[in-house]
């Protein structure tokens, strides 16, 4: 099953639940939410208000992507928010197990991200313990990127791993995502795609059904 996360950071925010309920009407399953700290990443996005307010306008996934450095400090909060899925980064967990458990005694599904640069290999102790994997496609920070290409191998080698364990994990995939280079991604063994731009700019209504109509054409 192929899911699409639009990523609100490219909506119109004076707009934003509307903008997100076209989404819904389209058929993207998920809303991925970008978290950002100024401190992991140089921007700083939104936080907590954000996300309870918008809680009331959609009953999509909360897919919640915190650049935020540790995390765990803030799981129980978005949580309270609305918060579906919580993915955190690699590299910004010092106890990445602890801060995983916290995510799912919190009653949330558990991601994690990694950057361009971050190998899959510093993820082999916890393969079993996550519902989700976010390979970065761009440098996180900013919506509107170019998609890194390096990233496709990471994608291909992890369903690889993924599979020689016997699990089929999400593989989502963040940064760059388009019509163009989705079924490159879909090929290497992602199977959830964030799309900001790609959605958010222009007719959001006519971009979601040209993902939609990806997914279909790979699903019949
Ligand atoms: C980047 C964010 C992304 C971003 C994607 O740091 O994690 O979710 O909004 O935007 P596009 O699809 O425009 O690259
Ligand atoms: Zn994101």
């Amino acid at each position: 099953m192929y899911i699409l996360a639009p990523s609100v950071l490219a909506a119109d925010f004076g707009k934003l639940g509307e903008a997100v309920q076209e989404t819904e009407k389209g058929g993207a399953r998920y809303i991925h939410l970008d978290v950002m700290d100024g401190a992991f990443v140089p921007s700083i996005s939104f936080g907590m208000p954000v996300l309870s307010s918008l809680r009331g306008y959609t009953k999509q996934v909360f897919d919640v992507h915190m650049m935020v450095e540790d995390p765990g400090r803030y799981i129980e909060d978005i949580k309270k928010a609305g918060a579906d899925l919580i993915t955190v980064h690699q590299e910004a967990c010092i106890h990445l197990d602890r801060v995983i458990n916290q995510i799912k005694a919190a009653g949330c599904k558990a991601g994690v991200a990694l950057n361009p640069a971050t190998p899959i290999s510093t993820l082999e102790c916890v393969l079993d313990q996550v519902d989700l994997i976010l390979i970065m496609t761009v440098n996180p920070g900013f919506g509107g990127q170019k998609f890194i290409p390096y990233t496709l191998e990471k994608v291909r080698a992890l369903r690889g791993l993924l599979q020689e364990r016997g699990l089929d994990t999400d593989i989502e995939v963040d940064g760059g995502v388009t019509p163009d280079n989705v079924r490159a991604l879909m090929d290497a063994g992602a199977n959830v795609f964030v799309a900001g731009s790609a959605v958010f700019k222009n007719d959001i209504g006519e971009n979601v059904k040209r993902f939609m109509d990806i997914f279909k054409e790979r699903e019949s």
